[in-house]
């Protein structure tokens, strides 16, 4: 598969900073699974927004689940979610990178995604100052068939072979140091092991061979975590929607 390569060279910097956020999960319900806020994620995006533009990120990304289906929501109130909260994001002007997650898929099918944002969903690579971000999409079952097509089951999630293909080519011509991203868990000391890509092992030993990348950012497990395995770190962010406590963060690269 070619590389799909998004360039968006902001600076010539070798430092650089990313305002971050995972699993917003904004939708038309004020609770979900007893301990999720959905209503609350937009004023709660706004805000950690607000941040990213005072500390001069230089772009911004979503590690997914930006939206979720409320309770006898219909599909067109599902999108209209999604697109309030793209509204929001591209007014402030920050160059924004999406990384789809389940409950994305739950709302809107691949295509519909990508004209929503604008830009070609993962796998692909983005070069900014000095830094290849490397996206991944593990929302496939083992038959290898996306979510969109095959219906989201969250506990089976599997990078296909063309992704781990992608991942290894990406690294290697990289002239850069990488970050990966990735909704799904590639961390394998994530507790509740359900939410691990049932293949991290293979893009591990890729990522680590690789001698490249400085760290790798996800999503899903909403409690989140941070590790350091073979001197990479996993940082798995703690989910926007849970409680009503904010959680995003400014990472300096
Ligand atoms: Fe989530």
């Amino acid at each position: 598969m070619p590389l799909l390569h998004i360039r968006n060279e902001v600076k010539p910097l070798l430092k650089m900073k990313i305002g971050l956020f995972t699993d917003p999960h904004y939708c038309n319900a004020d609770v979900l699974c007893k301990t999720r806020r959905p209503r609350l994620s937009i004023q709660k995006m706004r805000c950690a927004l607000d941040e990213f533009k005072k500390n001069n990120v230089d772009i911004c990304i979503c590690l997914g689940d930006i939206t979720d289906r409320a309770p006898n929501a219909t599909k067109e109130e599902g999108l209209e979610c999604f697109k309030e909260v793209l509204a929001l994001i591209n007014s402030y002007g920050i160059p924004f990178y999406f990384v789809p997650g389940n409950h994305d898929y739950g709302v809107a099918t691949g295509e519909e995604l990508e004209r929503l944002i604008g830009s070609a969903l993962p796998p692909y690579t983005a070069d900014v100052c000095g830094i290849r971000f490397i996206a991944l999409d593990a929302n496939y079952r083992s038959d290898m068939n996306r979510y969109d097509v095959a219906g989201v089951l969250w506990t089976d999630s599997n990078l296909p072979p063309d992704q781990i293909a992608y991942l290894s080519t990406a690294l290697a011509e990289s002239p850069y140091p990488c970050v990966v991203l990735s909704h799904e868990n590639l961390d394998p000391n994530i507790p509740r092991t359900v939410h691990i890509i049932k293949n991290a092992e293979q893009a591990r030993d890729i990522i680590r061979a690789s001698g490249k990348v400085k760290a790798v950012l996800q999503g899903h497990y909403h409690k989140g975590a941070d590790n350091m395995i073979d001197g990479i770190r996993y940082l798995t962010l703690p989910a926007m929607c849970e409680g009503e406590q904010n959680s995003y963060c400014i990472l300096e690269f």
